[in-house]
């Protein structure tokens, strides 16, 4: 498939092995899109240890996938709290493609420090999560609205949100408000936005088979003496025999749906937000 030939795609968070932006950016690749991957540098202790012992290096590795597909990319470290180096990366990305066309607003705040009553919620960490979650896919939008609607040739905005943006839970206060504010951030970009033929769709999926990094997960891992490898399989296991098709995400599931809504198939698809969930949650 040749769809998105010509069209060039930034799509942030984008350097974990088993993240949905390296699903996102791959298939996007497939589909002929050239791609910008944008991610924060994180030191080596702070990645997952599927990552370590594969010597993974973020976005210099999955650039090297892009490139074998054959097409272009661009690596851009960006420090999303920052609303400086957010201006100056979609500057860098316009300017070397020569154009922009699609931004998948993919990355979020590492979880973990949020995972509590919100009588013990830090502000930082609530401000923090507000920052990357929330603020950053609205300066991401702005920056790169004012390209595609400058381009003047219409555009795809899509912003992975969560099943947590239509339902809170305990211990998810930060995590869930600044998810929630993603879909209202959607629906009135969408109308901003679409007088210049360019959609705004927000996916949310349920739990997904990722490496995500959470403090949370191996805090309790240490706990039970088990390794974070471990402890994270069985989540994932506990997870799925809740779901009703019997799994949770892969990461291609939730691209899948990006793809989708970014494909000409979904021209007249806007404001939207799709869930990607095995059936756990229907509105
Ligand atoms: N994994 C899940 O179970 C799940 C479930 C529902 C929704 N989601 C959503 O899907 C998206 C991707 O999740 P994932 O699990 O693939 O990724 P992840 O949580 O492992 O990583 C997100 C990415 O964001 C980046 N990031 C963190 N802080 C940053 C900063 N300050 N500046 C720039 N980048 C920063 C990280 O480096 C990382 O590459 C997120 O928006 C998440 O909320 C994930």
């Amino acid at each position: 498939m040749a769809g998105l030939v010509g069209k060039v795609a930034l799509i942030t968070g984008a350097g974990g092995m088993k993240g949905i932006g390296r699903a996102t950016a791959l298939k996007l690749a497939a589909q002929g899109a050239d791609i910008a991957l944008t991610d924060l540098q994180r030191p080596p202790e702070a990645l997952p240890p599927g990552e370590i012992r594969q010597q993974w290096r973020g976005i210099a590795s999955v650039a090297e996938e892009v490139e074998t597909l054959g097409r272009r990319c661009l690596q851009v470290w960006c420090d999303l709290s920052d609303s400086a180096q957010i201006q100056a990366m979609v500057q860098q990305v316009a300017t070397h493609f020569g154009r922009l066309d699609i931004l998948v607003n993919n990355a979020r705040a590492i979880i973990g420090r949020d995972k509590v009553p919100v009588t013990e919620l830090r502000e930082d960490v609530w401000h923090h999560f507000l920052a990357i979650n929330t603020t950053a896919v609205f300066l991401c939008t702005k920056f790169v609205g004012q390209v595609l609607v400058q381009q003047g040739q219409g555009g795809r905005i899509v912003n992975i949100a969560s099943d947590a943006a239509k339902r809170g839970s305990a211990m998810g206060a930060a995590y869930s408000a600044s998810k929630f504010a993603v879909l209202g951030l959607t629906q009135a970009s969408a109308l901003d936005l679409a007088p210049h033929r360019i959609t705004v769709n927000a996916v949310c999926p349920g739990p997904v088979n990722t490496d995500r990094l959470s403090y949370w997960e191996q805090a309790q891992a240490e706990a039970k003496g088990l390794s974070l490898e471990a402890f994270r399989a069985q989540i994932v296991a506990e997870a799925g025999q809740r779901t009703p098709l019997g799994r949770i995400a892969e990461s291609e599931d939730v691209a899948n749906v990006v793809a989708f809504l970014i494909s000409e198939d979904a021209g007249f698809v806007t404001g939207q937000a799709y869930n990607v969930n095995g059936g756990a949650l229907f509105h």
